[in-house]
């Protein structure tokens, strides 16, 4: 079809590719000229068990429609070995997709060692293994698009993911490094916060809500930010689903300023509490330095007034 992003000769890693989000991409990325390795360590969502089977039937898709694809069972946590797949397959890798994950929902009050390890070991070291064995290859070639994958759970926390949102806002930080650290080699590194119906979020949602967030329209997003054409997008954060795409940003309230002095007491803050919480004219704070310009505002002025102090409801109270 004439216009269609195209990704000929390109080869593309994703990992947790044999069901949910992690198929729709490679079949897609398939059906579009690419070279697709499909990881998937094929256990269960909890991250019980293995099995080649997830991969084998997605990479058997792939070709009897006419697309090449090879099957990596490794666990991301050994990314050297899929990233390696990819090497002997086909000589190089263009855009890796860092889309594995399990869950270990429990309470925080019952989250064994175990549950808060596997979560981090699969989705934080598995995203870095993954991401550190193809990074020489694309500051070699300065080119490379990398996917890593958040979660709302991650920018907002849930009840009963304590692991999952710590292991998934990292993506979020991990991403704005990377991006940096790569833009002046064309590696180009984003982080989507996704939506969709997958053996995840099947016991959490309606199957009416869930038939309106299939895993294929998480797809458009990703086929965007890492095709060749996008050379600017770097370091993004997207919320994704059900046909809906947008991007975060971090928001500063205008915030409470005082002299760093021995005026600067709990009591002065308190007094001034709802300054820290005035959001009517926010800032958009992109890095440090943005930090920077307040403390020399701060360092230019005069000592506060130490009158009498506020607690956070408003009632006058005797805080210093
Ligand atoms: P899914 O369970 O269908 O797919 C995850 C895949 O990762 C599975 O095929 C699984 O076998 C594989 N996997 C698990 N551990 C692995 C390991 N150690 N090594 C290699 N493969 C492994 O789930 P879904 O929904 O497709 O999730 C994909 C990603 O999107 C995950 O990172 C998930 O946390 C994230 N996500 C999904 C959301 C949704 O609404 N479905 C919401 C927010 C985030």
């Amino acid at each position: 079809m004439a216009g269609e992003l195209r990704y000929d000769d390109q080869v593309v890693v994703i990992t947790g590719a044999g069901g949910g989000l992690g198929k729709a991409y490679a079949t897609f990325f398939g059906s579009r000229g690419a070279k697709v390795v499909v990881n998937d360590l094929g256990g269960s969502f909890k991250g019980e068990g293995n099995s080649t089977k997830a991969a084998d039937v997605v990479v058997n898709e792939i070709k009897a429609a006419g697309g090449q694809a090879v099957a990596n069972y490794d666990s991301v946590e050994n990314g050297e070995n899929i990233i390696e797949t990819a090497i002997q397959a086909f000589g190089r890798i263009d855009i890796l997709l860092n889309n594995a994950g399990i869950l270990r929902d429990v309470s925080f009050k019952n989250m064994s060692d175990q549950d808060w390890d596997l979560v981090m070991k699969v989705h934080v070291k598995g995203a870095y293994k993954c991401a550190r064995a193809a990074w020489p290859h694309f500051r070699k070639q300065k080119y490379g698009r990398v996917i890593n994958t958040a979660s709302a759970a991650g920018l907002f926390g849930n009840f009963g993911q304590a692991n999952y949102s710590a292991a998934k806002l990292a993506q979020v930080g991990f991403t704005e490094t990377l991006a940096k650290e790569g833009a002046k080699y064309n590696i180009i590194c984003n982080v989507i916060a996704p939506i969709a119906a997958s053996r995840m979020t099947e016991t959490i949602m309606p199957p009416d809500m869930l038939e309106n967030l299939k895993p294929e329209w998480v797809v458009p997003l990703v086929a965007v930010l890492v095709h060749k054409s996008n050379m600017t997008e770097n370091g993004g954060i997207f919320e994704v689903g059900g046909g809906h795409i947008a991007k975060y940003r971090w928001e500063r309230s205008s915030g409470l300023l005082l002299k760093a002095d021995d005026s600067y007491t709990p009591g002065a803050v308190l007094k001034q509490w709802s300054k820290v919480n005035d959001f009517s004219n926010p800032q958009y704070p992109t890095g440090p330095n943005d930090f920077m310009g307040l403390l020399e505002e701060s360092m230019k002025m005069g000592p506060n007034d130490k009158g009498e102090k506020l607690d956070f409801t408003g009632k006058v109270a005797l805080v210093t």
